[in-house]
This record gives structure tokens, C-alpha cells and sequence, in this order.
């Protein structure tokens, strides 16, 4: 059985790129579901609907035995649900895990803490509820950062420093201790990111933390651990395909070929 990779485009690319490098040996399918993206607009249900689709897909299709959400939005607005409702009625024996949490927990060791993230992940306010729970003394600012998810898909490296200066200023006078970049796209430009950032302000990104997280929990989990396959192979799908992928995968990836599904369900 395989190690699914969720996203709602090509962003998860990058935690899958770190995934792929910490825990070689797995055999993988990534599945962007690139024809409903974005996904940090659109309403909670949508988000749930199309989460569980694709949840679903790669379980019935793909013969995976734990699909990873590598995706913000979707851990803040399904995951939850995922878990507690679709899991137990359907896939007793799976497993569903998403980014957020991980990153919560390194955020909630710090005091004073800053969030960028989709819209629809700082409207959840999954992040500070989270980060409350295990820091009660947490003081955190959310700054949603709608425009920079495409501007990062288009590559304009012009923009990127601008749209930086719109979003991040806000945090300037709050005396952070920590960033979290809470969306898949944000490490991409985490050098530019730390650029803009006072030195002191720890950045936590989400693919430092979620393999060794993957990896902890693989050797906790020898029920699921020793269903998977081990041929070091790596699948990535996509539900629409336009000319720009080919050159995203391969820069944010390294070379493979991109497959299109017509219909998840
Ligand atoms: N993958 C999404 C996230 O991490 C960003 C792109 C989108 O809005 O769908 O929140």
C-alpha cells in the first residue's frame, strides 16, 4: 500500500519533496486537485466536500493506507471531520493526518506568535485555538495573505517583495517571537520571507517539521507501517493539467511526470 499526499494544487509539492527525501523507500501518490484550486476562499463545506473526495479517491484508487493533507485550508476546515466522521464509517483501518498541528505544537512553545495563512484557514481560527491549547499564555496575530499563492504559482519574483511588505508589516510592531507560514505555498519564499523579517523572529515552516513528525508516527504505527510498500516510487497526479505545471513540478519537485485524472469520483 502507498503514502497519499494531499493538496488543493501544487504547493504540497514541497512538503512532498520533503517527505520523499527523509523517508526514500515508501511508495507515494500525490494528488493536486488543481482544477478546484484555490482552495483558501471558498466555504468550509466546499472545502470539506472536496477534501473527502479526494481522501476518498486515493484510498479506492490508489490503494493507500494513510493520506497525508498537505494542505493548510483543508487541515483547518476538514481534517477534524475526516477523522471523527468519514474514517470510522468508511476506512476503520486508514489513516488521515494534516500540517497544521505539527506546526502549531513548535509554534506553541514560543509566546508571542504571528500566523500568515489563506483566508480561509485564518477565518477558522484553527491555528490560534490549536496553539491556545497547549500555551495558554499565547498572545497571536493572524494576517490572512490571499494574494501571494498566486503570485508564487506565476513565479513573478517582482511582486513577491511588495505583496511581502502588505502582509507581514502588520506584524512589525507586535514584538514577535515566531512566524508560522501556514500554507503550503510560504516556503517557497521563505528566503524572502527572512529577508523581510527581523532576525530574532524564528520561522517555522512546515516542511522542517512534518517528516520527522511522518517518520515518528510511522514508527508508532507498525499496524499501518507494515502495509506499506517499499519500491521508492513517486505519482503525481493532478485533476486539470495547464502549461504551467510541467515547470512547476519540475522546480518545486525535481523532474517527474504529471498525470491528469478526469474525475476523482
Ligand atoms: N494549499 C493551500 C493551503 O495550504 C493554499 C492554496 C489554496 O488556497 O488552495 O492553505
Amino acid at each position: 500500500m502507498k503514502i497519499g499526499i494531499f493538496d488543493s494544487g501544487l504547493g504540497g509539492l514541497i512538503i512532498a519533496r520533503a517527505i520523499k527525501k527523509s523517508l526514500p523507500k515508501y511508495d507515494y501518490v500525490y494528488l493536486g486537485d488543481t482544477k478546484r484550486v484555490p482552495y483558501g476562499n471558498k466555504s468550509s463545506e466546499a472545502v470539506f466536500e472536496f477534501t473527502c473526495e479526494a481522501v476518498d479517491y486515493l484510498f479506492r484508487k490508489k490503494n493507500c493506507a494513510i493520506v497525508i493533507i498537505a494542505c493548510n485550508t483543508a487541515s483547518a476546515q476538514a481534517l477534524r471531520a475526516i477523522q471523527q466522521k468519514y474514517l470510522p464509517k468508511n476506512f476503520k483501518d486508514r489513516r488521515v493526518l494534516g500540517v497544521l498541528i505539527p506546526a502549531a505544537e513548535k509554534a506553541s512553545i514560543y509566546n508571542r506568535i504571528g500566523i500568515i495563512a489563506t483566508k480561509g484557514t485564518v477565518a477558522s481560527h484553527t491555528f490560534p485555538i490549536e496553539i491556545k491549547k497547549l500555551n495558554k499564555k499565547s498572545i497571536i496575530y493572524q494576517n490572512p495573505a490571499p494574494m501571494l499563492v498566486p503570485i508564487i504559482e506565476e513565479g513573478n519574483n517582482k511582486l513577491i517583495k511588495p505583496l511581502l511588505a502588505k502582509y507581514l508589516k502588520p506584524f512589525m510592531d507586535k514584538e514577535l517571537d515566531a512566524l508560522v507560514l501556514g500554507c503550503t505555498h510560504y516556503p517557497i519564499i521563505k528566503k524572502e520571507i527572512k529577508e523581510y523579517m527581523p532576525k530574532k523572529i524564528k520561522i517555522i515552516s512546515q516542511d522542517e517539521i512534518i517528516p520527522k513528525k511522518l517518520k515518528e508516527y510511522l514508527q508508532r504505527h507498525q499496524e499501518i507501517t507494515k502495509k506499506l510498500s517499499r519500491n521508492e516510487s513517486m505519482k503525481i497526479l493532478v485533476t486539470d493539467k495547464n502549461q504551467n505545471m510541467d515547470y512547476l513540478v519540475k522546480k518545486w519537485f525535481g523532474k517527474n511526470k504529471v498525470t491528469t485524472i478526469s474525475q476523482l469520483f
